[in-house]
């Protein structure tokens, strides 16, 4: 399949795609997320971008790929940005930051003038702390001569707001307000820049996430956390993370750490307690409690992050030991707490995390789908990297595939697996209890090119995706076997048996689901109808399916740029019940119904 680069602006992120793709699924994949309420049928018009030099409109969802292009995508036709709006999280709100900085022009004498400048300028009350009194005191003996600025928080409870002053500045420093939110994810860490007052992201960037040499999931890493030197050794690794993504992205656009005043992090429960070293022991055995699930606002140098030493580290609030603060936040970002349809948020990783309900009632889950999914335990799978299939497509009586980099493809990604299961239901190769039928039940019609492909694996029988075919024979092939239908067979029953459970808890059905929202990098790669044909996700029209991407660093970003936002995450993480999947009676029954996959 020919290949070309589409070049988004103003972003400018660049993206290789197959020939005849839609400029919506290009943009899907490098995580730029199109409104799409028709859900892609071209009827709404919502997902307008425009061509460059000509600056031509067309529609992203109809638009197809047929030679290089460049594209400019404004903000009106962004999903956040149309749940921003939506949800009448207004951009003044928005640009309504917790630290702020503010310019006195005739520089204080003492803390109490100060103070009543401040006054003066935000209508409020404000006060200093001891811890900063002294240092803000003696600043004020000598930086007087230009004015001062003062660098003031809002804390903020359910009674009273209260403001206090953090540092002062000499001069007038507030064009530099930076701070920075991130998605400390199990395998990745992505830390955006935003400009504060603006509410704009700067730059982002992103890291593995170094604990992973310590093991590749949460109960691994909460293993190694048991003993102290575990850890701080775990504490340590993510800290330097940090502090490297803060180094790498001030690099970027030429600021200083000193720049950047508050740092917001969501991550899962795990992430969060080894990032603040609380104890872990008890998060890895049942009942899976969390040593805290309450958000938490830490000095950067107490726990050795190097911002401005005055700024504030806030972490969101998590739900249960394994529903964390990374689901709050994406809750938040996809609006949830003010929506009217019946929703349903599915984050697919090792673990599973699903959010159910309306304003009204929200319910959340884990689901453990292990790693299949992401390519582990499949005999040649891996995760979506260079090599890798990534989609599968039946045409012309026969299947091709699109492969990472355009290189050789040696192993298959997630979503190529999902894809190659939904074709190998559609042709008949294997059954809906996942058995590969024998020839003799195939349809007479199946293609030549189709049989050549069926297979053995280790005498059993596989299904070849990829290969050099040479007289009756495979070359570097790269198959689907009996064992890899069963792991995902696991997986995706997994999740669809937490998603069975939200519906049953909140006495819904699966036709009143009038919303589906994938989150998280691996729901941006999949195609929507495969997910169904499989039973991934419910039995609902692919119209009704979104792509939302990395909605957990969006709702960390919000929280960084709102004060109203940081509240409602407050909220959420009080609002939602967490519904502990394996203790439901009919577990296991629900589990074995949804281990099948759905009949044509
Ligand atoms: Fe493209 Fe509706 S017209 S999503």
């Amino acid at each position: 399949m020919k290949h070309y680069q589409v070049h988004f602006q103003p972003d400018d992120i660049k993206v290789m795609i197959h020939h005849g793709a839609t400029l919506l699924e290009a943009a899907g994949l490098v995580g730029i997320i199109l409104t799409t309420p028709c859900g892609g049928v071209g009827r709404c018009g919502k997902c307008c971008v425009q061509l460059l030099p000509s600056k031509k409109d067309v529609l992203a969802c109809q638009f197809r790929i047929e030679h290089d292009l460049e594209v400019y995508i404004p903000d009106s036709s962004r999903f956040f940005k149309q749940k921003i709006l939506e949800h009448a999280i207004s951009r003044e709100v928005d640009s309504d930051p917790v630290i702020q900085k503010i310019f006195i022009a005739q520089s204080p004498s003492g803390i109490q003038q100060l103070c009543q400048q401040i006054f003066g300028i935000i209508q409020a009350p404000c006060i200093i702390d001891t811890v900063h009194s002294d240092g803000i005191q003696e600043k004020l003996a000598v930086n007087t001569e230009n004015g001062v600025t003062a660098l003031i928080a809002c804390r903020q409870d359910a009674n009273a707001i209260q403001w206090s002053v953090m540092d002062i500045e000499e001069g007038d420093t507030t064009d530099t307000l930076f701070g920075i939110a991130v998605d400390i994810g199990t395998t990745t860490v992505v830390a955006r820049l935003i400009e504060l007052q603006k509410a704009r992201i700067v730059a982002t960037v992103s890291a593995g996430n170094p604990q992973a040499q310590y093991g590749a999931d949460v109960i691994s890493r909460i293993a190694h956390a048991e003993t102290e030197l575990g850890l701080d050794t775990l504490n340590k690794s993510i800290i330097s993370c940090l502090n490297s993504l803060i180094e790498k992205v001030c690099r970027k656009v030429d600021i200083q750490p000193n720049d950047i005043y508050e740092l917001t992090v969501a991550g899962n429960t795990t992430m969060n307690h080894l990032l603040l070293k609380y104890p872990l022991r008890q998060l890895g055995q049942a009942p899976y409690k969390a040593y805290s699930l309450e958000a938490s606002d830490q000095n950067p140098g107490n726990i050795g992050v190097q911002i401005n030493p005055a700024g504030n580290i806030h972490i969101l609030p998590n739900l249960s030991g394994f529903v964390g603060a990374d689901t709050i936040a994406a809750t938040l970002a996809c609006g949830m707490d003010a929506t009217e349809a019946a929703t349903l948020l599915v984050d697919i990783g090792t673990n599973g995390e699903i959010v159910y309900g309306t304003k009204d009632t929200l319910v959340a889950a884990s689901c453990a789908a292990g790693p299949a999914l992401e390519g582990a335990e499949i005999e040649f799978g891996s995760r979506a990297q260079t090599g890798a299939i990534e989609r599968v497509v039946f045409e012309e009586k026969d299947i091709d595939v699109d492969v990472i980099d355009q290189a050789e493809a040696v192993t298959i990604c997630g979503s190529g697996l999902i894809d190659a299961v939904a074709i190998m239901l559609d042709l008949g190769i294997i059954e809906p209890t996942g058995r590969f039928t024998d020839p003799l039940e195939h349809d007479p019609m199946m293609s030549a090119k189709i049989k050549r492909r069926l297979t053995t694996y280790e005498n059993a029988p596989a299904f070849v995706l990829s290969g050099k075919y040479n007289n009756g024979t495979w070359d570097h092939a790269v198959m689907m076997t009996q064992k890899d239908v069963r792991q995902i067979q696991l997986a995706k029953a997994a999740i669809r048996a937490g998603i069975s459970l939200l519906l049953r808890k909140t006495a819904h059905d699966e036709s009143q689901i009038q919303k589906i929202l994938l989150a998280g990098a691996f729901g941006n790669y999949i195609q929507r109808e495969n997910a169904v044909r499989i039973g991934l996700l419910p039995n609902v029209p692919v119209e009704k399916i979104h792509f939302v991407g990395n909605a957990a660093g969006t709702g960390a970003q919000m929280v960084l740029t709102s004060r109203s936002a940081r509240n409602l995450a407050k909220k959420l993480a009080q609002k939602i019940e967490y519904l502990e999947i394996a203790h439901q009676s009919e577990f296991q029954m629900v589990f074995s119904e949804c281990l099948f996959f759905p009949e044509k």
